[in-house]
């Protein structure tokens, strides 16, 4: 039983679609559907990731899950937070549901160990110097056993906790976590969100190497800016990475 307010009461479910974020964008272009409305499908045919990349994710295995919301009460510049506030709610999902330790790899991917269970999709759409409405795409991997052997480190919950999950019942505990984690976003409390992120990074305060180009730097994960750079230190100095300008070595 979903025992949220508003995330995810209005629930289109799809047996097959494109993408899920593509059909909440398109609905937002005719239709003002109530907050917290979610497109899931059972099978998704062109997922979308992160900077252009394709999302692969195997038919009635897994969440492929797009929420539609409307935060005009964050300024664009403040995006970054929703950002936190849907990372800290997909990381807290899994964490119940396997008993298992996740992280944040920044900026939202969700990681057990070295490998990837879950990725996120934002999509704004800002209205002068607010968010008029967003699109969170989610795709958690949960039962599937097999990947594409060009996916780099991928891991489903299934393999995490050796247990076979209920899709709806899974659906409904991510529906319950992101309505707790926007209702803080809502309330203003950027510190909380921001802390509780800052401590969930994968490889927080530990020295890794990162790749810069074809240059390799060596530094440590000391948190993230208001705008989502990455905050690095190296040889006495902060560095500040926007996404892509630096990629984790794994
Ligand atoms: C990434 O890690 O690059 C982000 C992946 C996001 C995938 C989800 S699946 C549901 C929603 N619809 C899409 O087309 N993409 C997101």
């Amino acid at each position: 039983m979903l025992g949220t307010l508003f995330i995810g009461q209005n629930h289109i479910s799809l047996a097959s679609v494109d993408s899920t974020n593509t059909f909440a964008k398109e609905l937002l272009t005719k239709e003002h559907p109530p907050e917290g409305t979610i497109i899931s499908a059972t099978t998704q045919l062109k997922g979308r990731g992160q900077a252009g990349n394709t999302w692969a994710a195997e038919g009635g295995k897994n969440l492929t899950v797009s929420y539609i919301l409307y935060p005009n009460f964050l300024e664009a510049a403040q995006q970054f937070y929703l950002n936190m506030a849907i990372s800290l709610a997909v990381k807290d999902c899994c964490e119940e549901q396997t008993g298992g330790e996740f992280s944040i790899k920044w900026p939202n991917d969700i990681y057990y160990g070295d490998r990837k269970v879950a990725g996120i999709l934002i999509e704004n759409t800002i209205s002068g110097s607010s968010i008029a409405s967003s699109v969170v795409g989610i795709g958690l991997n949960a039962n599937q056993e097999e990947f594409d052997e060009n996916l780099p480190n991928p891991v489903a919950l299934a393999e995490i906790s050796k247990l076979d999950f209920d899709l709806n019942k899974l659906r409904d505990s991510l529906s319950t976590y992101i309505e707790k984690y926007y209702l803080q976003l809502r309330q203003k409390h950027y510190n909380f969100l921001d802390k509780a992120y800052t401590v969930s990074l994968y490889r927080y305060q530990q020295t890794h190497e990162f790749k810069k180009g074809t240059a390799i730097i060596k530094g440590e994960i000391n948190g993230v800016t208001k705008e989502g750079k990455l905050i690095l230190h190296s040889q006495g100095k902060e560095h500040r990475f926007a996404f892509k300008e630096v990629e984790f070595v794994i």
